[in-house]
């Protein structure tokens, strides 16, 4: 049964853990649906993890759009969330509610996602009115990291504690049906979590929020450039997979593949039939 909004507040309230990792392709987000994970993020990460590109300006809503959908038919049954990339909403009112307009329009997602917090709320409240589900993301947030030093952790002074407190309540206030916490001490996301009704989820923020986000790529050891302290990695895919494929570099060198079993064998009588045609063009 595909998870509602209504669930992830039930969910707050009982203290159950909400689980949340990203997608960007078909096959990940079949994996995710299998795993029974409740929320999945196309997170313009994207643009590091699928695109190699060294952060996330580059990422276009178009290229947004196509890994949205493609996620949304490889897990039909999950809460997919689509993240708004640069300059999709910073622009004005008018262009946040048509770029979030056009995740559910094509790509079908359940709510988007957008960075920023009392310097946003309009956007969110606009977006809301709409008639769309937001999640807000406040503390380190990605798409401004050159105006907070780099991709540095938040809210470890009682001055940018209480700064990411005041984004916190702006985003709730202004409509947000959840929000994401990035790399902010665990005494501060603890207090943002007591005091919003919202459902408060973590990357990087500790346990004392209502559900976990990791980077899938991270995860799974497919990105290998560099890792987050926040990161427990549980499986090592890209380690895996060029094991695999240098083996089969190693059996087409050496003629080890094919075997018979990897051809198509041709129908007795034709392959007489066959034979003896080429032998009379042979001769
Ligand atoms: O794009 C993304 O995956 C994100 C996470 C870093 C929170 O926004």
């Amino acid at each position: 049964m595909k998870k509602k909004i209504h669930d992830f507040f039930e969910m707050k309230n009982k203290r159950e853990p909400i689980t949340f990792i990203t997608s960007y392709d078909y096959p990940t987000a079949t994996f995710v649906e299998k795993a029974g994970i409740d929320m999945i993020l196309v997170g313009d990460s994207l643009g590091m993890c699928i695109y190699g590109y060294d952060g996330t300006m580059p990422v276009t809503m178009d290229q947004m759009i196509a890994h949205s959908d493609a996620v949304r038919r490889g897990a039909p049954n999950t809460f997919v969330i689509g993240d708004m990339p640069f300059l999709s909403y910073q622009p004005s009112d008018q262009v946040a509610v048509e770029n979030a307009g056009r995740f559910f329009k094509e790509a079908g997602v359940d709510a988007i996602k957008l960075e920023g917090g009392v310097r946003v709320a309009s956007r969110i409240r606009a977006i809301v009115e709409a008639g769309m589900l937001v999640m807000g993301h406040i503390g380190l947030t990605p798409q401004s990291s050159s105006q907070l030093g780099g991709f540095k952790a938040q809210g470890r002074t009682l001055e940018s504690a209480k700064a990411q407190i005041d984004d916190a309540l702006a985003v709730q206030e202004a409509g947000a049906a959840m929000i994401l916490l990035e790399a902010i001490p665990p005494e501060v996301s603890g207090y943002i979590r007591k005091t919003l009704s919202i459902p408060v989820l973590s990357i990087g923020a500790g346990l004392d929020c209502d559900g976990q986000l990791l980077i899938v790529s991270d995860a799974l050891g497919i990105f290998e450039a560099f890792t987050p302290k926040f990161v427990k990695r549980y499986a090592e895919v890209a380690k895996v997979s060029t094991e695999a494929l240098s083996a089969y570099c190693k059996d087409v060198k050496s003629g080890a593949f094919p075997e018979t079993k990897h051809t198509y064998g041709m129908i007795p009588e034709e392959r007489v039939k066959f034979e003896k045609w080429a032998k009379s063009k042979r001769s």
